[in-house]
């Protein structure tokens, strides 16, 4: 997995969590450290995961169209006052939208179909941390920027642990291949965040971020959903 500089700065401030990183196989760990994760995911998530697959592909589907709507969402309301936006995040809709196709496709080859969106409580509790603390000359976009880079960095260590762990191959070696795309989504936020917002000030708000983000994975129900 490939990061660029400023992301390894940005994953360095979060490294005084060790007693939560401790409990990560060595596998994940480096994952972790890349992607500023304070915490890995609970075993029981994979079990539940790898014992529904119906569910995780279904809800995976959902993810990835989210993913495209969310950043055609930040386009309609910031790309007049950051033009900087348009570009990588028009390509991101693009790409979140074939990813889209990828998993339905999966999910056609194994004789199952979508069902109905379902609400996203990691995502909604995330939000509504960023929310709590908000200081008024702190821009909105930044929470949001930052938020998705989160989602995207615990997406991508689910996906690492689907790659090792579920019994299907050609799944595995979907979700490794997978785990690049949202290892790459992260810092592209990231960077994002740094260029409108700087360096310094995207680093602490990370590190913030980071912490209410392993405060919510941690608390069950583990469920097979992508942020179950
Ligand atoms: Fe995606
Ligand atoms: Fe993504």
């Amino acid at each position: 997995m490939h990061l660029s500089r400023d992301t390894r700065l940005d994953a360095g401030t979060t490294r005084g969590n060790g007693s939560r990183l401790a409990r990560a196989p060595a596998s994940l760990l480096i994952t972790l450290l890349m992607l500023s994760l304070l915490t890995p995911t609970n075993p029981l998530w994979v079990e539940a995961a790898c014992a529904d697959l119906p569910t995780l592909l279904s809800d995976h589907a959902h993810c990835e169209l989210k993913a495209a709507q969310s950043a055609l969402s930040l386009l309609a309301r910031y790309a007049g006052e950051f033009p900087c936006l348009v570009a990588p995040l028009g390509a991101l809709a693009k790409e979140e939208t074939e990813h889209f196709t990828m998993v339905h496709a999966q999910l056609t080859a194994r004789g199952l179909g979508m069902g109905l969106p379902a609400s996203d409580g990691y995502v909604t509790r995330l939000a509504a941390a960023a929310r709590a603390d908000h200081h008024a000359d702190r821009s909105p976009l930044m929470d949001k920027i930052l938020v998705a880079a989160l989602i995207e960095a615990r997406s991508c260590e689910r996906f690492q642990l689907l790659s090792e762990h579920l019994p299907d191959a050609e799944l595995r070696k979907f979700y490794a291949d997978l785990m690049t795309s949202e290892a790459r989504h992260f810092t592209l936020f990231s960077s994002l965040s740094a260029e409108c917002f700087g360096r310094a000030e995207t680093r602490a708000r990370l590190a913030t971020l980071a912490t209410r983000e392993a405060e919510i994975v941690e608390h069950p129900p583990f469920g097979p959903q992508v942020h179950g």
